[in-house]
């Protein structure tokens, strides 16, 4: 099977990197942020179009607010100090979720790199920032909505265009780190037909080399995206 298109990872498991090493939490965000870079310098190399992260929940919202906070001046710092290497690497950036409650700081700074980057058409790096597949599908449905669609124009097209991924593909992998098996409201509607590869690693022990393995893995699966091999289409 060829080179997935575009990968999800759901990155879990800074805080207990960082508890296991009485270290404070906000040392395995830190580290976390770094492996996110790094990951993202590597599936550059590999043929993989589109890389989404997920960086911050809306249940992530729960957190202390100290923790938050941490994370969210992480990212701004990480954006501010990789812009240039997006552009002279071909990267476009983009944020997809509920950018109501970032604030004004953040938002400035998320908006401002993926204008400077919006023309770039190496590699997509979308980052999933405040960010749950029910609240997209919930603005999706609003959108359409406000712009008049009746029952009839409704589609899987429409809503694919409607979502914040609208002109991404959908998902062929999705990785998770940590040991955990779920998907935690990641990418609800475009993961429909994604692989899976679940891995114990946690995410600021994940390497390049991990990701090739993921790859090769999902390399020897068998999509039949509900046909038989063959092409024929099953009846129950
Ligand atoms: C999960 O670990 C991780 C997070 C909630 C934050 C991850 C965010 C990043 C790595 C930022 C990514 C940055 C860019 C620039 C894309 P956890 O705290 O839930 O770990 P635990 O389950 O062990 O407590």
């Amino acid at each position: 099977m060829s080179i997935p298109l575009h990968i999800g990872i759901i990155m879990d498991g800074n805080g207990r990197w960082a508890e296991m090493r009485g270290l404070p939490r906000f040392e395995g965000h830190r580290r976390g942020v770094e492996r996110a870079m790094e990951i993202t310098e590597a599936a550059l190399g590999t043929g993989i179009k589109v890389l989404s992260l997920y960086a911050f929940s809306i249940e992530n919202w729960r957190r202390p607010e100290d923790e938050i906070s941490v994370i969210m001046s992480l990212l701004e710092s990480t954006l501010k100090g990789k812009s240039l290497n997006f552009m002279k690497e071909g990267i476009k950036f983009k944020v997809i979720g509920n950018r109501d409650r970032l604030s004004d700081n953040t938002r400035e700074i998320v908006e401002s790199v993926e204008r400077l980057t919006e023309n770039n058409d190496k590699f997509t790096l979308q980052c999933a920032l405040s960010y749950s597949g029910r609240d997209e599908i919930i603005r999706a449905v609003k959108r359409a909505i406000s712009i008049g669609l009746s029952p009839e124009d409704i589609s899987e097209e429409r809503i694919s265009q409607l979502l914040d991924t609208s002109g991404i593909p959908d998902l062929d992998l999705i990785i998770r780190t940590s040991g955990e098996q779920r998907l935690s409201n990641f990418l609800l509607w475009q993961s429909a037909y994604s692989e899976f590869y679940f891995t114990s690693t946690l995410w600021p022990d994940f390497t390049k080399e991990e990701l090739l393995e993921a790859i090769y893995n999902y390399q020897t699966r068998d999509r039949r995206f509900g046909k038989l091999t063959n092409g024929a289409v099953k009846c129950t």
